[in-house]
């Protein structure tokens, strides 16, 4: 099956399979990373296969009610036996590049370095290998959401022993695969992990994390694997209600600095958080009634020690939202009382399977210039970019061919008449699977997954073929 695939794209080779025309024709720069992504628990399965413990998402999603369906990802995919499959998928697409994630219990059942299990080890050395042996990069993610359960019996991120024990397993992951893995993420969308305002504290702890096993990468394999270190934060672009009228404009940029910002600013900037969040919350006290207030202070030592601790921007970016100044009316306990204002969905674009994340390819170019601006003209990767069908969507992914063709003519834009220096762009995702708190109900995937069969076979979507055909040619040229 998966041959006569290569087949078909082999002959859409010489023309595209969609009307290619775009707003903005032209090509990125040579050695471009186009990929695809996935992560651990969304679709490896075989949970507890070989000696692999619980994580935290095995936990939530085996206990009944948790997720529509009560689905799981104890088999999901079947990545974990399926591997071959997987990396044929990708060979057949023409990546150059490839985002999974470390299942950090399935490396260490406990989370500590005590426990490990070379089986874990053994699945991710043939990953790479199959990798390595097709020319696709392998861009790995060393937490993508699935804490060891072990750990959370701790406290878990709330715990400031978390920065060592996720350095200690970070230290070993470069020690094990960085002879050949070259693109590390630290933390996977951070602020998902923590949103809200109970966990500022969290975030306080993910930060100093990071910075930790960046410095750890510095000084003990930097100059034998030369890789890059960074890590891939997410960041809807946020459009103001009314353009000319400042208050609202300086209220999408404090959503902007709360989301992306609550860890660029440090890592990027000045190793401190950005001066709205202090100016609105620095004041605020703790929730859970500490005397501290509820954004907690870096010490000067740590400042200088988050600064500047990241090669690349890695950037996950969906949609698009519109946020309105308001300061009555706010309840004390809420995200959008620490931000002075509200957020709403942007009403004039397409909705998509997830209706408040609607196709709104204009706020990509935007928010790159946005992080031109703010970050110095970093070099970026997009580092997930995607939309959602319904799963019984089975290969007409119409909706996914507009979303991608919009969003990288967007890309383009920002590329060419911008001057961004954009490096990469991956594709969400590989191929539908466990959408968290969605369950199987929806999926991101380029090729489609049957959840009903055993065997858990993979079909190729219509946005497969698009995007071999814009990989092949390297954006849109005229
Ligand atoms: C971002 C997450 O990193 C990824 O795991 C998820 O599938 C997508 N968002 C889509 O919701």
């Amino acid at each position: 099956y998966f041959y006569s695939q290569v087949v078909i794209w082999e002959k859409f080779s010489n023309q595209s399979p969609f009307q290619r025309k775009v707003y903005h024709y032209g090509t990125f720069s040579h050695g471009f990373a186009w990929g695809v992504s996935s992560s651990a628990y969304q679709i490896e399965g075989g949970w507890n296969a070989d000696g692999k413990g619980p994580s935290v998402w095995d936990t939530f999603t085996q206990k009944p009610g948790s997720i529509p369906a009560n689905a799981n990802g104890d088999v999901a995919c079947d990545s974990y036996h399926r591997l071959e499959e997987d990396l044929y998928m990708l060979r057949a697409l023409r990546v150059k590049s490839y985002k999974f994630s470390l299942s950090w219990s399935r490396i260490f059942p406990d989370g500590r370095l005590t426990s490990l299990n070379q089986n874990g080890v053994d699945y991710y050395n043939r990953l790479i290998d199959g990798l390595l042996a097709y020319n696709i990069t392998p861009m790995v993610t060393l937490y993508h959401w699935d804490l060891p359960q072990a750990l959370q019996v701790l406290g878990g991120w709330e715990n400031v022993e978390m920065i060592n024990i996720f350095n200690d397993y970070s230290d070993f992951c470069f020690a094990t695969f960085g002879d050949r893995v070259k693109f590390w993420m630290t933390f996977n969308q951070p602020h998902t992990i923590n949103p809200g305002i109970a966990p500022y504290r969290v975030a306080h702890n993910l930060i100093k994390a990071h910075a930790k096993v960046y410095h750890t990468y510095d000084d003990k394999y930097r100059t034998s694997q030369s890789g890059l270190v960074s890590i891939a934060l997410n960041a809807d672009w946020i459009e103001p209600i009314d353009v000319n009228v400042a208050r609202e404009v300086e209220a999408a940029d404090r959503a902007l600095q709360f989301q992306l910002g609550w860890f660029a600013h440090p890592i990027f900037k000045n190793g401190d958080y950005p001066d709205a969040m202090k100016w609105h919350v620095g004041n605020k006290s703790d929730l859970q009634g500490l005397s501290e207030t509820r954004l907690p202070l870096f010490s000067d030592e740590e400042k200088t020690s988050i600064k500047g601790t990241a090669d690349m921007f890695c950037v996950n970016h969906y949609t698009t939202k519109i946020v309105r100044y308001v300061t009555a009316q706010l309840t004390p306990q809420s995200y959008e009382y620490d931000r002075d204002l509200t957020e709403a969905d942007e009403t004039d674009s397409p909705t998509t399977a997830i209706p408040n994340q609607r196709a709104v390819a204009w706020g990509l170019r935007r928010l790159l210039n946005w992080i031109k601006e703010e970050y110095g003209d970093p070099e970026i990767y997009i580092t997930e970019n995607g939309v959602a069908t319904e799963s019984k969507t089975t290969w007409d992914d119409y909706e996914r061919v507009f979303y991608f063709k919009t969003y990288i003519d967007e890309a383009l834009k920002a590329h060419d008449l911008d001057g961004v220096k954009i490096k990469g762009y991956i594709a969400t995702s590989l191929m539908d699977s466990f959408e968290w708190l969605n369950g199987y109900q929806v999926g991101f995937g380029l090729h489609h997954v049957d959840f009903t069969n055993p065997n858990r076979p993979r079909t190729a979507k219509y946005s497969t073929h698009f995007y071999y055909q814009v990989i092949k040619d390297n954006g849109f040229p005229i």
